[in-house]
């Protein structure tokens, strides 16, 4: 059986390493947990026994006269994570100190390790630090993480450690083992489009492209092929992932129908205009001489429609709905109408969420019936919950 050594260090993300290891024991992993004693004041040694089913080691020497286990556990990994990594541990990595349990079993192993940093952001950009990371990585460490968003001390920032599901995905990638989303293409849309009325104005909609991004990016954290259709937006692409820029509905249209064939999943969060134009002026529309102007507007194509039409077997259709007000029982509407598989609702009017946020509240709809309502979080995790319920719904079906 593959074993895990997996090393907790005393960072508030101590808690997410609870749901990191619960995880990878459900996956057959055998799990040993290695806790730092800072560690240990913020979740207790049972918590991790209960969600590993092992017994969770603390000490160098140990009461019981098991005084060799930083040799044992050095000895049976097969990989080494260390998660939440404290610039603390991570220094003492990078000079080699060894004065308690974790930090003696990292000096001691030749398998490979993972650490996954957390901490303040202004400890996280200190040169020591940066030297640090530097170092280790030159040395064959691999690093997940971390990620921007609110920390616990309160402050923005870079310093919040990676999503479990990121972490768990980077695990399986350096035991070489298939992630949730490997070995399949999916395709996302993101942004709003723009209808052009004249050569200098459109009509546009306030979406900021962060939610699409956000899939596409976690998406290829996966270990998925993706590729990107996104409006206009001042986001850089994600690293690894096809970006293809579009303005109008039916250039989106066109990019996704072209591409849609080969992949598995289909997520439509881009802010698709219902109506355009029926004309485009080729000239700049002149104030001078009018009363009033009167634009006539005609529907766009329904992409999603579209691509239900066509859909191939085992292919994974994701709608989002933006709504204002009334979420549910629109959503659910909406879900039956658009015939996908997964629907993403959201209500924009909420403040704190949706446009232009890095935050937004959701509600997963699924097609047998299920309803996951989710609290207020950043879009980067909103996303990983949205392919974590796409993963299950690929299953052994998927063209891979
Ligand atoms: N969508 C699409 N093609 C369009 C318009 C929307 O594929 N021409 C997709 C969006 O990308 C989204 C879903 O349809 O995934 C729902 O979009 P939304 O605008 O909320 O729904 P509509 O059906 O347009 O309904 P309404 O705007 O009336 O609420």
């Amino acid at each position: 059986m593959t074993c895990i050594v997996f090393g907790v260090s005393g960072g508030i993300a101590a808690y997410k390493a609870v749901e990191v290891v619960r995880r990878l024991a459900e996956r057959g992993f055998d799990v040993r947990v290695v806790m730092t004693e800072h560690a240990t004041r913020l979740v207790g040694p049972d918590t991790f026994r209960a969600v590993s089913g092992n017994p969770v080691s603390l000490r160098l020497f140990d009461a019981q006269g098991k005084d060799m286990e930083h040799i044992s556990l050095a000895r049976m990994a097969d990989v080494v994570v260390v998660a939440p990594a404290t610039a603390n541990i991570l220094a003492k990595m990078a000079h080699g100190l060894a004065d308690d349990l974790l930090s003696t079993t990292l000096l001691a192993t030749r398998a490979p390790v993972l650490v996954a940093p957390a901490m303040n952001r202004e400890m996280y950009r200190h040169p020591a630090t940066q030297e640090n990371l530097r170092k280790l990585r030159e040395r064959g460490v691999n690093v997940v993480g971390p990620e921007s968003g609110p920390l616990a001390c309160g402050e923005e920032g870079e310093g919040r450690m990676a999503e479990p599901p990121v972490v768990v995905e980077a695990v399986l990638r350096l035991l070489g083992m298939r992630g949730d989303l490997s070995g399949h293409r999916v395709l996302v849309t993101a942004g709003g489009t723009r209808e052009p009325l004249d050569p200098v104005r459109f009509i546009g909609n306030r979406s900021s492209g962060k939610m699409g991004y956000a899939l596409a990016e976690t998406a290829k954290e996966l270990g998925a092929e993706v590729i990107l259709v996104s409006g206009p937006t001042q986001l850089q692409p994600p690293p690894g992932v096809e970006r293809v820029m579009v303005e109008t509905a039916e250039e989106m249209r066109r990019e996704v129908l072209s591409r849609c064939g080969g992949c598995t999943v289909v997520a439509m969060a881009a802010a698709v205009a219902d109506f355009t134009p029926s004309r485009r002026s080729g000239e700049k529309i002149k104030r001078a001489g009018r009363e009033g102007l009167t634009v006539e507007l005609v529907p766009t194509p329904d992409i999603l429609g579209e691509l239900r039409e066509r859909k191939s077997p085992g292919q994974v259709l994701v709608g989002f709905a933006a709504e204002t007000g009334d979420l549910l029982p629109r959503a659910r509407k909406k879900m039956e109408d658009k015939g996908v598989d997964v629907l993403v609702a959201n209500d924009v009017s909420r403040p704190g969420s949706g446009f232009d946020s890095d935050y937004n509240q959701a509600v997963i709809l699924f097609r047998d019936g299920r309803e996951m309502e989710l609290d207020l979080m950043p879009k980067r995790e909103l996303a990983l919950r949205i392919w974590e319920a796409v993963a299950g719904l690929l299953g052994d079906r998927a063209v891979k």
